[in-house]
C-alpha cells in the first residue's frame, strides 16, 4: 500500500499553499476586508492548488473565531471543514453531474441558507464540462446569487468555458509548480515524515512531475512505500519506481551519436530492446538529455536550470558532449525524438521509429 501523502498533506492554512502568490494575496485581502466576490473562476493545471485553495476559502470565511484571513482551524466550523463533513461546502464534479436536474437540485440547495455557518461554498469542478442547459441554469444564478453563496468555479480547460461566465466571474489563473517550489515542499514533507533523501532523488521527482504537486506527492508516496523501512530515498529508487532511464546509458548513447556511428547506434538500441527497456521511456530519457544539450550549448551557465539531477561528474560529461553538437543540429535531433515518441505507440514494431530517428541524428551530428 502507498503513501497517500497528497491527502495527509493537504496545506490547511493559506501559509502552507506553495506558490500562486497572486492569487493568494489577492484572496487573503479580500477575506481580511471581508470583500469576497460570489463566484470565482480557478482555472489552471491540474494538481496546482485549486480545490485546496477554494477549500481554504470556505473555511475562513465560515471561521468563527479568525482574526486576519486565516483560518484558526480550532473552532467547530474550521474542525468540520478540515475533516470534510461541513455540510456548507458543496463540491460538485461538472463531469459526471452535468444534467439539468441536477443543475435543478443544486439551484434549490442555492437558494436555502446555511445550516450553520455564514457562507454556503459551492465548488463547481472542471466546470468546462458542464452542458448548455446546466450552464444557463448555473449563469441566472451567477447574475444574482443569494448574499450566503460562494462560487468557485474550477477548471483545467479555461478556453471552453463560455464568456457569459468569464465575465460573471473574477479569474484567477494558477500556475505549474516551479521545480525549486515542489523541491521545497517535498522536503518539508519528508521531513514531517522522518526520511531523508539523497541528492538529487527530490528534484528527479520533481523534474517528472511536470508542474503538478499532485504528482510530486503521489510519486513521492510511491518512492518511500518502495524504499520500505530504509527511511532514506534514494536517486537509484526513484528512477526504479518511476521506470526512469538510467541517465548513464543515455550519455553512452549521445557518444556513440556524437561519432556518427550509425552502425553502433542501431545495435545499442537492439540491446537495449534485448535487456528488456521500454523504448517510450528511453526515448523520452533522450529527448530531455538533449534538451540539457541544447541549454547547455546556448549558455554553458543554463546548466543551473537542467542540471539540478546530474551529479558533478555527469555534469562534466555533458558539458563536453555539448561541444560535439551544433546547436541547429540540438534542435534537429530533439525534433526527430520528439517525433519517434509520438509514432512509437501506433507502430507494428515499436522500435522502428526510434531506429529510423537514430539513423537520422547520427548521420547529421557534427
Ligand atoms: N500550491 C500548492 N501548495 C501546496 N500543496 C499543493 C499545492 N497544489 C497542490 N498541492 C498538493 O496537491 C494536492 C492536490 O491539489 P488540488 O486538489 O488543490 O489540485 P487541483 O488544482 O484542484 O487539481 P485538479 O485540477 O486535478 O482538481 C493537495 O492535496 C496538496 O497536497
Ligand atoms: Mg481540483
Ligand atoms: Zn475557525
Amino acid at each position: 500500500m502507498s503513501l497517500v501523502l497528497y491527502r495527509k498533506y493537504r496545506p490547511q492554512k493559506f501559509s502552507e499553499i506553495i506558490g500562486q502568490t497572486h492569487v493568494i494575496q489577492t484572496l487573503s485581502g479580500a477575506i481580511g476586508s471581508g470583500k469576497i466576490s460570489h463566484a470565482y473562476l480557478f482555472a489552471g493545471p491540474r494538481g496546482t492548488g485549486k480545490t485546496t485553495i477554494a477549500r481554504l476559502l470556505a473555511k475562513a470565511i465560515n471561521c468563527e473565531t479568525r482574526e486576519s484571513y486565516e483560518p484558526c482551524n480550532k473552532c467547530p466550523s474550521c474542525v468540520e471543514f478540515t475533516g470534510g463533513q461541513a455540510l456548507d461546502l458543496i463540491e460538485i464534479d461538472a463531469a459526471s453531474r452535468t444534467g439539468v436536474d441536477d443543475v435543478r437540485e443544486l439551484l434549490d440547495v442555492v437558494r436555502t441558507s446555511p445550516s450553520k455557518t455564514k457562507y454556503k461554498v459551492f465548488i463547481i469542478d472542471e466546470v468546462h464540462m458542464l452542458s448548455k442547459s446546466a450552464f444557463n441554469a448555473l449563469l441566472k444564478t451567477l447574475e444574482e446569487p443569494p448574499a450566503h453563496a460562494i462560487f468557485v468555479l474550477a477548471t483545467t480547460e479555461v478556453h471552453k468555458v463560455l464568456p457569459t461566465i468569464l465575465s460573471r466571474t473574477q479569474r484567477f489563473d494558477f500556475k505549474k509548480l516551479s521545480l525549486a517550489e515542489i523541491v521545497e515542499r517535498l522536503k518539508i514533507i519528508i521531513k514531517k515524515e522522518k526520511i531523508k533523501a539523497e541528492k538529487g532523488a527530490l528534484e528527479l521527482i520533481a523534474i517528472n512531475a511536470d508542474g503538478s504537486m499532485r504528482d510530486a506527492e503521489s510519486m513521492l508516496g510511491q518512492v518511500i512505500t518502495f524504499a520500505g523501512s530504509d527511511k532514506q530515498i534514494t536517486v537509484e529508487e526513484v528512477r526504479q519506481v518511476l521506470g526512469i532511464v538510467d541517465i548513464n546509458l543515455v550519455m553512452k548513447f549521445t557518444d556513440i551519436l556524437a561519432e556518427k556511428d550509425v552502425s553502433g547506434a542501431l545495435t545499442f538500441i537492439n540491446k537495449l530492446i534485448n535487456s528488456g527497456h521500454d523504448l517510450i521511456q528511453f526515448t523520452k530519457s533522450l529527448t530531455n538529455y538533449f534538451r540539457k544539450l541544447l541549454f547547455i550549448k546556448v549558455d554553458k551557465n543554463l546548466s543551473s536550470i537542467v542540471g539540478e539531477e546530474l551529479t558533478k561528474e555527469q555534469l562534466n560529461v555533458i558539458l563536453k558532449q555539448a561541444d560535439s553538437f551544433s546547436l541547429e543540429n540540438l534542435s534537429q535531433i530533439i525534433q526527430l525524438f520528439i517525433n519517434a515518441h509520438s509514432s512509437i505507440k501506433y507502430s507494428s514494431l515499436p522500435q522502428i521509429p526510434l531506429e529510423l530517428a537514430v539513423m537520422e541524428a547520427a548521420k547529421i551530428s557534427s
